[in-house]
């Protein structure tokens, strides 16, 4: 992978950044702006509305994206919900299940907020909520799942990449209990489809969300997959615009999915970068992009572990993780050392507890920390940059 090539389909790295804050979305390609730009300069139109050419050519490029993000994780297209985010593809599914009293939804507790809120929200309909605890590397493991899943259970929630640990977590295996126990499963895999190779049925998984801003498509951009038996039984739960066939003033008539999924005008130009961020991806190659972030989580984990008075947190070894490493210096408020680092380098990290409280209060035992997340554009250079900083206050 050749990284300094890379780097110039950047032009804010231009500005000397060193960015490093991947985890909460990623820096955009001159390729993804110019097929966004192209759609807004050349035919700007709304889709599968006009019989027009401009219109007909944006309804083109639309199914196209939604083709081409569905590779990607191996699903069929009209497997494939376009929305905004992951926190959306997740309350989508939330409200859709129509959960009921006395049903259980099991999940972890090192999820992000997006696979927790939903779920807790539902407490006033007598949803109950379980979860799994990680070992002390935050790790998760499927028994556990087995020996919690009760006949009460509708639905197990897992992250496939934690957003503070970085850790990937063993989703096919527990994708074999739910088939096995036939209990619904849903993966939150906003951290991975931009770090990772995913195959939605090889996880055996009903649902699988993810977001595009975190693999350089732009923001306002997210994909859910739904499997076709479940869009087959499932209501969508937004309706209006563009999701039916037919309508009176007593009743209407939805349309098929995944159109029947998207009421409203979607977010055109959004697929479009979507789509284009996929096949720049794929350029790159997932093996490539594992071997440049597992060389840089090294050299990360090495260098912050060589330090005194720092915590590290999430799998030692970097082979279990995607480059976001999250660590907490002793005597040291996150958030001043991020804006030190800020001011000093130009070096971009998050601070705080990273919208898993949760994750900070119960198993870190901890309230915050701070959060360095490399992707394809950066480099060791970046990385030492960083740990020159930190040392002086470690
Ligand atoms: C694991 C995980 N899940 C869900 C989300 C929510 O993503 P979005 O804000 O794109 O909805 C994030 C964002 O950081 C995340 O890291």
């Amino acid at each position: 992978m050749n990284t300094e090539e890379i780097r110039e389909d950047y032009p804010i790295l231009e500005t000397g950044v060193i960015y490093l804050d991947n985890t909460a979305s990623t820096l955009t390609p001159l390729q993804v702006t110019k097929a966004v730009t192209e759609y807004y300069h050349s035919y700007r139109a709304n889709i599968h509305r006009g019989i027009y050419r401009i219109s007909q050519k944006a309804s083109e490029e639309y199914d196209q994206s939604r083709e081409t993000v569905a590779s990607l994780i191996n699903a069929r297209p009209q497997e494939i919900i376009f929305n905004r985010n992951t926190t959306e593809g997740i309350n989508q599914v939330a409200l859709a299940l129509e959960l009921q009293k006395g049903d259980k939804v099991l999940t972890t507790a090192i999820e992000h907020h997006s696979n927790l809120l939903p779920w807790l929200s539902q407490k006033t309909k007598g949803v109950k909520v379980e979860y799994i605890t990680p070992d002390s590397e935050g790790r998760l493991n499927p028994q556990d799942f087995r020996e919690k899943i009760s006949e009460k259970t509708r639905l197990v929630a897992v992250t496939h990449i934690s957003n503070v640990l970085g850790n990937i977590n063993p989703v096919e295996e527990i994708g074999e209990i739910c088939r096995e126990k036939n209990i619904l499963y849903l993966i939150d895999g906003a951290q991975a489809v931009p770090h990772i190779p995913v195959d939605v049925k090889k996880i055996k998984c009903d649902f699988y969300a993810f977001s595009g801003h975190k693999m350089l498509a732009p923001t306002g951009i997210g994909a859910l997959y739904i499997k076709e038996d479940q869009l087959q039984k499932l209501e969508p739960p937004y309706k209006g615009g563009g999701v039916v066939s037919e309508v009176t003033l007593e009743d209407y008539t939805l349309t098929s999915y995944p159109t029947s999924w998207e009421a409203g005008t979607p977010n055109i130009s959004g697929a479009i970068g979507f789509s284009e961020a996929v096949d720049y991806l794929r350029k790159i190659g997932y093996n490539r992009i594992q071997e440049h972030e597992k060389k840089l989580t090294k050299q990360l984990l090495k260098g912050l572990g060589e330090m005194g008075n720092i915590r590290v947190y999430g799998a030692h070894d970097a082979r279990d993780r995607a480059c976001i490493v999250t660590f907490r210096l002793e005597d040291m408020d996150s958030n001043d050392m991020a804006g030190i680092l800020d001011a000093r380098e130009q070096i971009c990290v998050r601070s705080g507890s990273h919208c898993a409280m949760p994750l900070f209060k119960n198993i870190l035992k901890e309230k915050e920390g701070i959060r360095a997340s490399a992707y394809i554009y950066n480099t060791g250079e970046e990385i030492e940059k960083l740990l020159t900083v930190l040392r002086d206050y470690s």
